[in-house]
């Protein structure tokens, strides 16, 4: 699918299988989380540019590699972005990090927000923008419209599971926003659910069910 790079990795696939069955803990849950988000972090960060920096170990002066431009920002859609945004930071702790509170209204699916915080200068850094579950699209689009606003214009989009409706209505809204994700489900059914999915991914997250 254009615009989709679903990370295939066996060690995500095994990872997001174990959080799908209905049987695995909060606890469970929330660790396998945190492991899958570092191996999705290490995939969308796997293109950045490097940049020659002169160094010095212990016995001479060389050129090293180290990643180019401004840190990073991680968008996280509150509240079950944050479960992403943790195992993210222990892979890559100096990057900034933004908060959008969306919520979905649960009777018209829309989004309704409630808070925002990011760096001043969003428009010169590669903002990823995490929620676990793309179904609607719709506090997700509204999480990018946001951002954009704000200036950014350098962003993608990152996700453990994506509903095929969900990422037909937030690539209408932008197209210009790369979408990854461990998996693509069937459908969403008429609660706004992906299927086959895994739930409520903040419910299963903080065992708030
Ligand atoms: N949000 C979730 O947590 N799960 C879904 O299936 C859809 C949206």
């Amino acid at each position: 699918m254009d615009g989709v790079t679903v990370i295939d990795h066996p060690l995500v696939q095994h990872k997001l299988t174990i959080m799908r069955k209905k049987e695995t803990s909060t606890a469970g849950f929330r660790r396998l989380l945190r492991e899958i988000s570092m191996l999705l972090c290490y995939e969308v960060t796997r293109d950045l540019e490097l940049t020659m920096e002169t160094i010095e170990t212990p016995l001479t002066e060389m050129q090293a590699p180290v990643v180019e431009g401004k840190k990073l920002v991680f968008a996280s859609i509150l509240r079950a972005g944050n479960g992403l945004l943790e195992g993210m930071l222990e892979l890559v702790p100096s990057a900034r990090v933004s908060h959008i509170g969306v919520y979905r209204d649960h009777e018209t699916l829309q989004p309704v927000e409630y808070y925002f915080k990011a760096p001043e200068d969003i428009a010169e850094r590669l903002i990823i923008v995490v929620d676990p579950m793309l179904a609607t699209g719709n506090s997700s689009i509204a999480a990018v419209d946001k951002l954009k606003e704000r200036g950014a214009h350098n962003i993608r989009f990152l996700c453990l599971l994506a509903a095929p409706e969900g990422i037909k209505n937030f690539q209408g809204a932008h197209p210009d926003v790369k979408i990854y994700t461990a998996a693509i489900d069937s459908h969403l059914n008429e609660k706004g659910y992906i299927v086959p999915g895994l739930g409520d991914a903040g419910d299963r997250m903080y065992g708030t069910k």
